[in-house]
């Protein structure tokens, strides 16, 4: 991840005198920031939305960030676009967590490749894939595995442009490749560009990536037989959680596997799936919601 993204700019950069921003602006700014992506701000961003916005500002030749609101207000074409990706957090990384990713070498693959020996296809969908660690962790492992004679469908979908573009040319820092990736992978699927790492063609060829919005509906993207939705559920209020696990409960294969992030879960949010056992963070559609619904 380069140069945009929350988190990594709360890593970068201080935070600057808080933004001359009026309740109003600063509400505005919110209610904005929610409607577009569902994202609640929390309290403690209003500190930093200089650092956020002022960039924004600067590119498009506004003083600073309470004239950048402004022209949000006023509608400015082009503008919504650049401040949902500032205000986005695209914090991740390769192999993240890690526990998942044996999960899905050791349980979710082997389990779905008897299951689907027949069709030899596979259809796995990174809903808020950030700039592709985590789609193209899923093609490493998948890499590896030689399922050479099966046909793999792997999705990486977010609502940043800028973030999908940066996803699809798969370049990355030193310390991008060298924050959770294991050395032999780096050593076998990246070139070395300079001072940056690209991933070969055929990792990169792997994953299709697509602008999406998951205010929108999505129905039409599935059925999968894996989803992972981390790290993003979390950035949303109680009904919108709901209302993103109701639709992906809708295109989750009656087998499939929804894996959600660490600190994530859908106890208390939604009835339609059921926790793995032992397997903290994924889940599986519920049968007997299923048997009702059908
Ligand atoms: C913290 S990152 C998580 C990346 C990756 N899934 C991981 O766990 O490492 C959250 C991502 O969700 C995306 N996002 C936030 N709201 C979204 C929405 N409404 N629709 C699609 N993507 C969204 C952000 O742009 C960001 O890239």
């Amino acid at each position: 991840m380069q140069n945009s993204g929350l988190q990594s700019k709360e890593r970068k950069l201080k935070p600057v005198k808080q933004a001359c921003l009026s309740p109003s602006d600063y509400t505005y700014l919110c209610d904005f920031v929610k409607t577009r992506s569902g994202v609640v701000l929390s309290q403690d961003k209003e500190s930093l939305i200089d650092s956020y916005l002022l960039p924004v500002a600067r590119e498009n030749s506004l003083k600073d960030v309470k004239e950048l609101i402004s022209a949000l207000r006023a509608g400015r074409a082009g503008l919504a676009n650049q401040v949902i990706n500032a205000m986005m957090t695209h914090e991740t990384f390769f192999f993240r967590d890690g526990k998942p990713f044996d999960v899905f070498r050791d349980h979710m693959l082997p389990t779905l490749k008897k299951a689907r020996q027949k069709e030899k296809h596979l259809k796995i969908w990174s809903a808020g894939c950030s700039s592709g660690q985590e789609p193209y962790t899923i093609s490493l492992i998948l890499k590896e595995k030689a399922l050479s004679k099966w046909n793999i469908d792997i999705l990486g979908t977010d609502i940043s442009p800028v973030i999908i573009e940066q996803a699809k040319r798969g370049i990355y820092t030193q310390s991008e490749v060298q924050r959770g990736l294991p050395v032999q992978y780096l050593v076998k699927y990246f070139k070395q560009l300079d001072c940056d790492w690209q991933l070969v063609p055929e990792i990169r060829n792997l994953v299709k990536y697509q602008v999406r919005n998951l205010m929108d509906d999505f129905q039409a993207l599935g059925p999968f037989d894996i989803i992972l939705c981390r790290n993003v559920l979390c950035l949303f209020d109680y009904q919108t959680k709901a209302r993103v696990l109701d639709g992906i409960a809708k295109i989750l294969a009656p087998d499939g596997y929804l894996v959600l992030g660490a600190g994530e879960t859908v106890l208390g949010i939604s009835n339609q799936f059921r926790k793995l056992e032992g397997k903290r963070g994924i889940y599986q559609p519920c049968a007997e919601v299923l048997e009702k619904s059908s």
